[in-house]
């Protein structure tokens, strides 16, 4: 199997590509543009892939809100452009795809209902993906986090709140948005298995469990030994802010149906992160 992967240089492009090694070849934002028509025929000539792995996206929400034809340009069309040459695409989606207002968690077959014009383009590239790609994999995850960090963001969710507690600011973090946080070689593991056994659709997959934000980031705390406050908020969204979903967890129904194997616990996840990233405190192994 020889993959293309597109974002490389991203999270999870980085993990993939480390994972895959020779048998695929992985394009930073520099070297493959995906709205660009002439940069898709050039890296799909010269890879000649049997899978295609779309790992980039416009996913800055505030960005997204202000620049919508960006983000319908990348998250959409250049997801059709990628489909329509012929090779199946693996396509990365979130659950923001979902409001997020029911209790319960969401399956591969609920309905979707974004809420912002990120998850908006997701949605519909998800659709792009499914319509003009034969064989198409959409895998929707939720708060990813790896040892390349996320540039456009200013490092990761761990990165950033390390930061702020290192430098004496107070920490306030939201109680009431839950999810499942995954660690980008977990994810990239899983879609690869999912690949290997020809999966097509519509996957979740995260990490197992569930936590709020707020216990995240306690828990990444306690992993780096730092005895700080974090202080437990709601959800406030303004006129015109970005509405992300309450209940951000997805279930895997259909993942487990199909027999793939369960990612690890994010707070599993979160430990080994923090020790292959040297942030762990001394003896927490
Ligand atoms: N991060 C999350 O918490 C999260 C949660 C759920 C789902 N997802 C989805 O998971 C996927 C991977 O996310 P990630 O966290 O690995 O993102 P990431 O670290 O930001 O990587 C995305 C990469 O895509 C590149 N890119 C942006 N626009 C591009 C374009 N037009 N052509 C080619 N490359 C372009 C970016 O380059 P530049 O930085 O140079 O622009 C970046 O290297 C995305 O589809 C995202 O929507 C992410």
């Amino acid at each position: 199997m020889r993959a293309l992967i597109t974002g490389g240089a991203g999270q999870l492009g980085t993990d993939l590509m480390a994972l895959l090694g020779d048998d695929a070849r992985a394009y930073t934002h520099d070297e493959l543009d995906i709205a660009s028509d002439a940069d898709v025929q050039r890296a799909f000539a010269e890879t000649r892939p049997d899978v295609v792995i779309n790992c980039a996206a416009f996913h800055n929400l505030d960005v997204c809100e202000r620049e919508p034809a960006n983000a319908f340009a990348i998250n959409v069309q250049a997801v059709q452009r990628l489909a329509l040459q012929g090779v199946p695409l693996v396509h990365v989606s979130t659950n923001y795809v979902f409001d997020g207002r029911r209790p319960e968690p969401y399956g591969e077959d609920d309905l979707p209902a974004p809420r912002s014009i990120y998850a908006i383009s997701k949605l519909a590239g998800e659709f792009a993906a499914l319509a003009y790609g034969r064989g198409a994999l959409v895998v929707r995850t939720a708060g990813l986090y790896g040892l390349s960090g996320n540039a456009s963001k200013g490092g990761n969710f761990v990165q950033r709140m390390l930061a702020r507690a290192r430098a004496g600011t107070p920490l306030s973090v939201v109680e009431d948005q839950t999810l499942a946080p995954t660690y980008t070689p977990d994810l990239a593991a899983a879609i690869v298995e999912a690949i290997q056994a020809n999966v097509t659709g519509v996957l979740h997959l995260t990490a197992s469990g569930v936590c709020s934000w707020h216990q995240f980031t306690l828990s990444i705390m306690s992993h780096a030994g730092l005895d700080v406050e974090v202080t437990p908020s709601r959800t406030v969204v303004g006129p015109g802010g970005i509405d992300r979903p309450l209940n951000g967890v997805l279930a895997r129904p259909r993942a487990d149906a199909l027999g793939l194997t369960p990612l690890r616990s994010w707070d599993s996840a979160l430990e080994a992160y923090m020790n292959d990233a040297g942030l762990a405190a001394a003896g927490d192994h």
